[in-house]
């Protein structure tokens, strides 16, 4: 919920309180210095003791629900027939109105399926835009990511409100040249993640489904982020102010063939699932989660975490929850864009995004100025973000380098975690930085993994920028935080 003060701000308000605490620690500079040094300037290898507000991602970092701790206790181990999946598949239904759940241990692993079920060698995937894993599971397969994102999608700086809307002109245009039975499948992403958390609208929903259905087509949609993209369609779309979260989420379902999400997200636990209503997808793809997953009814999850999102799932619909990590997240791009940080804007719904090729201009793509500017974020701040940028781009078979659409850094908020202070703390101490963005220069790889190479990569920065950057932020704050 968001309210408005006398002065005229708005600003978010938590609708909860907090029960349980974690003690968070700001390390010292030198200590932040040589955290990173160890870490290979890459802010996954930090360890969580050396990181502050650890923004690296919202996923499995939300706050679980009084209610969804204590459906953990409850939960039925039987390796065959739980209880647990029985609840997580009455969630499903009431909420999605999707019939068959698949259970599986994470997002990526719906998408294994999913890829190696329909990605046949020479086949597109036509997406609005690419997740990291879920391209590297339809590469491995041999398919072929196209990305038809509307021209505002690529736009870092835009008020278009639905940036993550497919272009309709080129997917038809797509089809045609491609040959409709060469296409896997087609995939909408709900608020989507690597272009800064942007939702795409019902309307434009439900034209790509129209003309997947013409073309005879499967349409999937990645749910991971549903929550969101339903809170932004109800706030955003004309015709849906006055409809539910939970009826907007059921009409998105509604207009696929089958969907699979990340539980680690918009349910705020930690696991993943598919779910469709046909009984042909159910059957293709049930076989396979024996092989690879676990049995079917807990696919690889404890089943205290299939209880957090059989629950999470219901909590997910309240208009409170499903706002909580937006509202904070408009805050924050609010304030940095006050404070003159080039962010991606309209706000998002995972996290704050920084726009690295306007932060660092200076710094060359193949140095990967997002990756810098991360590893910058984290000295001066004691926080980590997350590089979405060239290096989060492997490389071609032929070993070329790509560069990203964008160099961002995102900052993520998880849901329900951090407080206002501790964005205004973020948001300052970033302003410093950009006033002082020269001091920041390139990285250049030590170590580099041939695939999915930003989890585990190794870099070091060039010519020892660090230094500098930490002797000019001691000169003004003394070795305080
Ligand atoms: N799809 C989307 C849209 C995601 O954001 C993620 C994960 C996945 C699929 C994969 O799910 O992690 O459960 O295997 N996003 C995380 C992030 C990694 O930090 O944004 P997973």
């Amino acid at each position: 919920m968001e309210v408005k003060l006398s002065d005229g701000r708005i600003i978010p308000m938590e609708m909860h309180k907090i029960k349980i605490v974690q003690q968070t620690n700001l390390a010292s500079l030198e200590d932040r210095k040589s955290a990173i040094r160890n870490a290979g300037f890459n802010t996954f290898l930090l360890r969580s003791h050396d990181v502050f507000l650890d923004m690296l991602t919202d996923s499995g970092t939300n706050a679980m629900s009084d209610n969804q701790q204590s459906s953990m206790l409850v939960s039925d181990d039987a390796y065959a027939g739980s209880e647990s999946f029985s609840k997580l598949e009455k969630s499903v239904q009431d909420i999605l109105g999707l019939q068959y759940v698949i259970p599986a241990h994470q997002g990526r692993a719906c998408e294994h399926l999913l890829s190696r079920v329909f990605v046949k060698p020479g086949s597109f995937v036509i997406t609005n835009y690419h997740f990291t894993t879920t391209k590297a599971h339809i590469n491995l397969y041999g398919g072929e990511v196209l990305e038809l994102i509307s021209e505002a999608g690529r736009e870092t700086a835009s008020t278009v409100q639905f940036k993550g809307n497919m272009d309709l002109d080129m997917l038809r245009d797509a089809i045609e040249k491609n040959g409709k039975e060469n296409i896997a499948f087609i995939r909408m992403e709900a608020t989507t993640n690597l272009i800064g958390g942007q939702p795409f609208s019902m309307e434009n929903l439900k034209a790509v489904s129209e003309i997947a259905k013409n073309f005879g087509i499967m349409t999937v949609m990645d749910c991971s982020l549903i929550s969101e993209n339903a809170y932004f369609i109800k706030t955003r779309e004309a015709g849906f102010e006055d409809k539910s979260i939970k009826d907007i989420i059921q009409e998105m379902a509604a207009q696929v063939d089958l969907i699979y999400m990340s539980g680690r997200k918009s349910t705020m636990a930690r696991g993943g699932l598919i779910a469709t209503n046909s009984p042909k997808i159910y059957r293709e793809i049930l076989p396979l989660v024996p092989v690879y997953e676990g049995f079917i009814t807990y696919g690889g999850m404890s089943t205290k975490e299939i209880e957090a999102i059989a629950v999470g799932m219901r909590e997910m619909v309240d208009l409170d929850i499903a706002g909580s990590g937006a509202e904070f997240i408009k805050f924050f791009v609010n304030r940095l864009e006050e404070l003159g940080v080039p962010v991606v804007t309209p706000p998002g719904g995972l996290g704050c995004h920084i726009d690295a090729s306007r932060f660092v201009p200076h710094i060359p793509w193949n140095e990967y100025p997002a990756s810098a500017l991360a590893a910058a974020i984290y000295l001066v701040t004691g926080s980590r973000g997350m590089e979405r940028g060239s290096l989060s781009m492997d490389r071609t078979p032929d070993g070329e380098e790509v560069p990203s659409d964008m160099e961002l850094v995102r900052l993520a908020v998880p849901r329900r975690t951090f407080t206002l202070s501790q964005l205004e703390f973020m948001a300052d101490r970033i302003a410093w930085l950009h006033k002082n963005r020269e001091l920041i220069q390139g990285l250049r790889w030590v170590d580099e993994p041939p695939v999915l190479r930003f989890f585990i990569g190794r870099l070091d920065s060039i010519d020892g920028w660090e230094d500098a950057l930490i002797n000019t932020f001691t000169a003004e704050f003394g070795d305080s935080r």
